[in-house]
């Protein structure tokens, strides 16, 4: 027998198999495999119905990821659901929690099904660049119509119990909790005679606008770029329409194993298991002891300081807000209050969850409604000498223990540490803006940072719904650092020859969210500008900054100022090439001595992507970050890197090592910059044989 994931009973006429394969019941071989031999014991036993159902936090959330990359035992999963819709008995399903993927697919296949009001149906496969490759485009377009079908099955999104039941793709919601619920339920079907009803059997219905795929395609081509699950998904929709089952389930399983087979589902996978190991420290025991976060201050109430408010508002923890006068603080706590109605009014959130969660926030302009709380996150302008100052003033006002986070993109956290008599207690928080949107937070572990405060504040950023990742001290941290390799390559390329479009596009084609002068146009280049004086870079004085300078003291501060690198139209903001930054550009080029030239797309891409990789690779080598997997993280999450390419690490082991230093050699050749030298750490992987990837198994 396949141990315990799953048991079958017989309760009088009721035959019950119940999954147990924690901690999310996915359909490992163990699962599909005693489902089988249920089935086979329910065929001749006295049951005249069956019950499937789920043990633990959730219903099956869909198949077993981890057996992806390994040969396939049988029975497949498909083989399992066939054998229940063709089942000679009628089989109900009682769904909980989540109801993903291959479970969903499952689901599907019964005769009927209930859900608890709290779960969540969906086929995220193409989250994993796969499509449900288990029956579910050809059977959820029969019971819910193929457009949900395709808005369900392309965006990847659940929906809800309520959306489930009005949508035809479950039976009941049901009562309580669940075993009752569920065994009340099948029993009223037993009473009913209710009769064998497959799914495959019932024709799609007719879709309300004949040209909704068109539509479809149109709305998500820039989306999904780059991908080739989505293809396929509409084409298998657009099949069920007028196939048979049969013919539907065959063109299904080509198109789902080319899928898995595709360097896009390797990368994505890739991506789901790196998100999930960031929490993991590999010196650090999951079981640490957590320090108590019942209640956080943030100090300034700025844009970052009231997203960062926003975050710990909205998962249910009390926040104070610290201003300098009470201008600030109402001005502050009125934007937070617009961001919240905002987000009502485009039906993200309810207006009474709202209301809850501002009454969360308090405001204050005294640091001495701060000895109670237990974390003080501080936002302030990002300058040293007034980050110290705020700090010196939390060590005098904060009880012992309180940890005490600075947000910050650039500065060294040490030195901010030093201000305060406990070094030990202070953590840099790197948020990205739009705080309250942005999933990425680098975690800054200083010098004497204590461990048990990494690990709470790690803890703590998955319940205000970030993906944390623990990086160490040095100027940018992880993802600032890589950016400024990245960015300095589109400036010198600008000055080589390469117009603004021509680098922006180029990027944007080999999957980027959007290119690296556009996004520079939209954060707005005085930042940089004042980033650089404040480092004490005298303007214009250096080359790969010379033309920022530049555009900067024009006034053409980026899309706020109308111009930068492009010149935005003032209704539509649409980028359009400017003549005027390219004849600056000859004549920086000139000043500067740089010879121009054409430069290919390839070139802009190997130049900007490899400049990630190496930096990267020597961010690993100084152990800044404790994985490739994290900085794969960081720069998919913060920095708009296409997570069908697995991230910037995952993409140079696809490439494969050899191949990056032979190209990083090249560039160095052709542009005679010090810095292809190819980091220590890719020539040693190289030599052994190894990738980055084998680093991610450790921790
Ligand atoms: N296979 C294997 N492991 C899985 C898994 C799966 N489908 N889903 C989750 N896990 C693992 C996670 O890796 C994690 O492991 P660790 O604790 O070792 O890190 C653990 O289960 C818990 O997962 P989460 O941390 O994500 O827990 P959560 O409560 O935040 O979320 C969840 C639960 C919503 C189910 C989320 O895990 C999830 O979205 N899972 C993936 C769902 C999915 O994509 N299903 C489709 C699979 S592909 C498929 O089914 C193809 C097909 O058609 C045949």
């Amino acid at each position: 027998m396949n141990d315990t994931a799953v048991k079958y009973e017989l309760s009088r006429s009721l035959g019950i198999i119940r999954i147990d394969n924690p901690p999310v019941n996915a359909l490992s071989h163990k699962v599909r495999a005693g489902i089988m031999q249920s089935l086979e014991q329910a065929r001749t036993d006295d049951s005249q119905l069956l019950l499937i159902l789920c043990a633990g936090r959730t219903f099956i959330a869909g198949a077993d990821i981890t057996e992806f990359g390994k040969p396939p035992q049988a029975p497949s999963l498909p083989d399992v659901i066939i054998a229940l819709e063709n089942f000679s008995k009628p089989v109900a399903v009682a769904l909980h929690g989540t109801a993903l993927g291959g479970g969903l697919e499952l689901a599907m296949a019964c005769h009927y099904r209930a859900a608890l009001p709290g779960t969540r149906l969906g086929l995220p496969e193409v989250k994993l660049g796969l499509l449900p490759g288990a029956g579910g485009t050809q059977r959820l377009p029969r019971l819910v119509g193929p457009e949900l079908a395709l808005e369900m099955i392309s965006g990847g999104a659940p929906i809800s119990a309520k959306k489930a039941l009005e949508s035809g793709l479950v039976d009941q919601i049901l009562d309580g909790e669940l075993e009752p619920a569920a065994i009340r339920w099948a029993q009223t079907l037993l009473a009913e005679s209710a009769p064998v009803r497959p799914t495959g059997e019932r024709p799609v219905p007719t879709p309300a606008q004949a040209d909704f795929l068109d539509r479809h395609l149109q709305k998500t081509a820039r989306k999904h770029r780059g991908q080739p699950a989505p293809g396929y998904i509409a084409e298998l929709v657009k099949l069920s329409l007028s196939a048979s089952l049969e013919d539907g389930l065959k063109r299904e399983r080509e198109c789902f194993l080319a899928c898995k087979a595709s360097p896009q589902s390797a990368a994505l996978r890739h991506v789901f298991f790196a998100e999930r190991a960031t929490g993991k420290l590999p010196d650090i025991p999951a079981d640490t002891p957590l320090r108590p976060t019942r209640r956080v201050a943030v100090i300034g109430a700025g844009t970052m300081g009231g997203g960062i408010a926003m975050c710990f508002a909205s998962a249910g923890i009390p926040v104070t807000l610290v201003e300098t006068t009470r201008e600030y603080l109402d001005k502050g706590l009125e934007k937070i209050r617009q961001n919240y109605a905002n987000s009502v009014k485009r039906g993200r959130f309810t207006a009474e969850a709202v209301a809850g969660w501002l009454d969360n926030i308090q405001g204050t302009l005294d640091y001495d409604d701060l000895a109670d709380v237990d974390l003080v996150i501080e936002a302030v302008f990002e300058n040293m000498a007034v980050k110290q100052e705020v700090f010196g003033k939390l060590d005098a006002a904060c009880k012992p223990g309180c940890i005490l986070a600075t947000n910050t993109s650039y500065l060294d956290v040490n030195a901010i540490a030093a201000a305060t008599s406990r070094p030990a207690d202070v953590i840099g928080a790197h948020f990205f803006s739009p705080a309250n949107v942005m999933k990425l937070l680098e975690v800054v572990r200083a010098e004497k940072t204590a461990p048990d405060v990494v690990q709470t504040f790690m803890k703590l950023a998955r319940t205000i719904g970030k993906i944390p990742v623990a990086v160490g001290v040095c100027h940018g941290f992880v993802g600032n650092r890589m950016l400024r390799a990245y960015a300095r390559q589109a400036q010198l390329l600008l000055l080589e020859g390469a117009t603004p479009t021509q680098i922006d596009q180029a990027m944007e084609n080999w999957g980027m969210a959007m290119g690296p002068l556009a996004v520079g146009d939209l954060a707005g280049l005085d930042i940089g500008y004042r980033s650089r004086r404040d480092q004490g870079i005298e303007s214009r004085s250096v080359l790969e900054s010379a033309l920022a300078d530049t555009l900067v003291e024009m006034d053409r501060l980026g899309q706020k100022s109308g111009a930068g690198y492009y010149r935005y139209d003032p209704d539509t903001r649409a980028r359009q090439a400017d003549p005027e930054v390219e004849q600056l550009l000859r004549d920086i080029a000139a000043e500067w001595q740089v010879p121009q030239r054409e430069i290919g797309e390839e070139e802009i891409v190997d130049r900007l992507i490899l400049a990630l990789v190496n930096e990267g690779a020597a961010i690993l080598q100084e152990g800044i970050a404790a994985r490739p997997s994290d900085v794969d993280i960081v720069y998919i999450n913060g920095y708009g890197f296409p997570s069908w390419r697995g991230g910037p690490m995952f993409h140079a082991d696809s490439l494969g090592l050899d191949a990056v230093i032979a190209r990083l050699r090249e560039l160095r050749e052709l542009t005679g910059d010090e810095s292809w030298e190819p980091a220590p750490l890719l020539q040693e992987l190289a030599v052994a044989g190894d990738s980055l990837g084998s680093l991610n198994s450790r921790g």
